[in-house]
């Protein structure tokens, strides 16, 4: 492929001449010297023409390009310390690609439902390329903790026949007759494969049919999610603990510049380093009380619980031991008081809430049946994962990470719409 020069390598170029090939974002002229904003997929750059660099005509025709419109430019890359990346870029040569239509988002405030609908053009703005590029650098360090730690990465199928997280949140589609579920998470089939292959996860969409209209819920949603054989709590709290805190320092320290253009205040994120604090679900139903928020012990946290408990620690921390009431059929007892699950959830401080849910699951055969019949499932749907309890049954762990959930924390941004490409909520299933 013949050579490419990108933005977010240009200061590799100082003084060299070089091709950019993207879009206008907007422009601003003083007679004698154009000043175009420039985007191309990798960053952003002031390029400024003057008349007597490119000629007469050249500049007549840049002054009429419209914004968004796709432009070839080359230039010679100059050190600015008051350009926003750094550098400039001083024209001596464009080509206009294609000069785009009257531009539908400008640079006027426009109301939510509007930036939704318009989303396929909003990804390009500055914003979303911030949020955006720190979701793949988030997506890639999770990986690579994985990757780099002996986990085999193995997919669970999205068209499945029965429920993992309740049956509230189910989407159903037709299987040749038959009646199928989206996936909500890829657990129990990683039960299977962590019992064929030791240290697995999976990295996949969840679907869920989320009827509440909130700022943390989207009804397609990414997790990244390992489990491991012979693993209990303590274990996958050490994992999550190191997980996060590699995200983190990964994005501190190759997104800075996306960090900077969002003005999140990277002091919170740099306190990100294990230990982080544990505490017990009852301990925390007691904090609540302090703070004056009524709770009755064996309900579920609602977002405004997490709210309260997120804004008490200046860092992610972990709650444990939930009732069963409010846990899933898998969830292993806790030996020392049967209410209690061996649970874990962790919550993102600044009042974001839960950003990751697991826990130890049953390994006991009888124990499993009882728990499935309890929660009212069909037994016969469960059969193969019941089998994992017959044939070589073992301790294990595991947890779920909610991509989205963990890019809103990180970016500061207060709804998880604007973390994934193409939202799909209540009411949004276009563009
Ligand atoms: O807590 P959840 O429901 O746990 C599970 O699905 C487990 N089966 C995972 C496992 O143990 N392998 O979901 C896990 C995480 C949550 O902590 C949250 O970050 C995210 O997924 N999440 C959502 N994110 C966006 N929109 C939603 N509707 C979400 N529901 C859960
Ligand atoms: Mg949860």
């Amino acid at each position: 492929m013949r050579q490419r020069y990108y933005i977010e390598d240009i200061g590799e170029y100082v003084n060299c001449e070089v091709t950019l090939e993207g879009w206008l974002t907007g422009k601003r002229s003083s007679g004698k010297i154009l000043f175009l904003q420039f985007r191309d997929g990798t960053g952003f750059i002031q390029c400024v023409a003057s008349k007597t660099d490119v000629g007469d005509e050249a500049f007549a025709s840049a002054d009429g390009l419209t914004v968004e419109s796709s432009l070839i430019v080359t230039g010679v890359v100059k050190e600015d310390r008051r350009a926003p990346g750094g550098y400039e870029l001083s024209v001596t040569g464009f080509k206009a690609v294609q000069v785009a239509e009257e531009y539908p988002i400008g640079r006027k405030e426009h109301g939510d439902a509007f930036l939704l609908d318009h989303r396929h053009l909003w990804i390009r703005s500055s914003r979303q390329f911030a949020i955006l590029r720190i979701r793949a650098t988030v997506i890639s360090a999770a990986r690579d903790y994985f990757d780099s730690r002996g986990y085999t990465m193995l997919d669970t199928p999205i068209l499945t026949p029965a429920a993992c997280e309740g049956t509230t949140t189910l989407f159903a589609t037709d299987y040749f007759g038959e009646s199928a579920y989206l996936t909500q998470s890829g657990q129990l089939y990683n039960e299977a494969t962590a019992m064929a292959f030791g240290k697995v996860y999976c990295f996949g969409p969840a679907l869920r049919a989320e009827k509440s209209k909130t700022r943390r819920h989207l009804t397609e949603f990414w997790q990244i999610e390992p489990e491991i054989a012979y693993a209990d709590l303590g274990d996958i709290m050490d994992v999550q603990e190191e997980l996060l805190s590699e995200i983190v320092a990964r994005v501190l320290k190759d997104r800075a510049r996306e960090l900077g253009m969002l003005k999140r205040d990277t002091a919170v994120l740099a306190r990100v380093q294990a230990p982080f604090p544990r505490v017990t679900y009852t301990e925390m139903v007691d904090l609540l009380s302090k703070n004056g928020v009524e709770f009755e012990w064996g309900n579920d946290f609602g977002a405004d619980h997490e709210t309260v408990m997120s804004r008490t620690f200046d860092r992610p921390f972990m709650v444990t031991h939930f009732p069963k009431s409010v846990k899933p059929f898998y969830m292993e007892i806790d030996p020392d008081d049967e209410r209690l699950t061996l649970s874990v959830d962790m919550l993102a401080p600044e009042g974001y809430g839960e950003i990751v849910g697991g826990g130890q699951r049953v390994t006991d055969l009888a124990t499993l049946e009882r728990s499935i019949d309890e929660g009212a499932l069909p037994r016969a749907d469960y059969e193969w994962y019941v089998d994992l309890r017959r044939f070589g049954s073992v301790p294990h762990a595991g947890f779920g990470l909610g991509i989205e959930r963990v890019v809103a924390w990180i970016c500061g941004i207060h709804h998880l719409r604007e973390t994934i490409p193409f939202p799909r909520m209540l009411n949004r299933l276009r563009p």
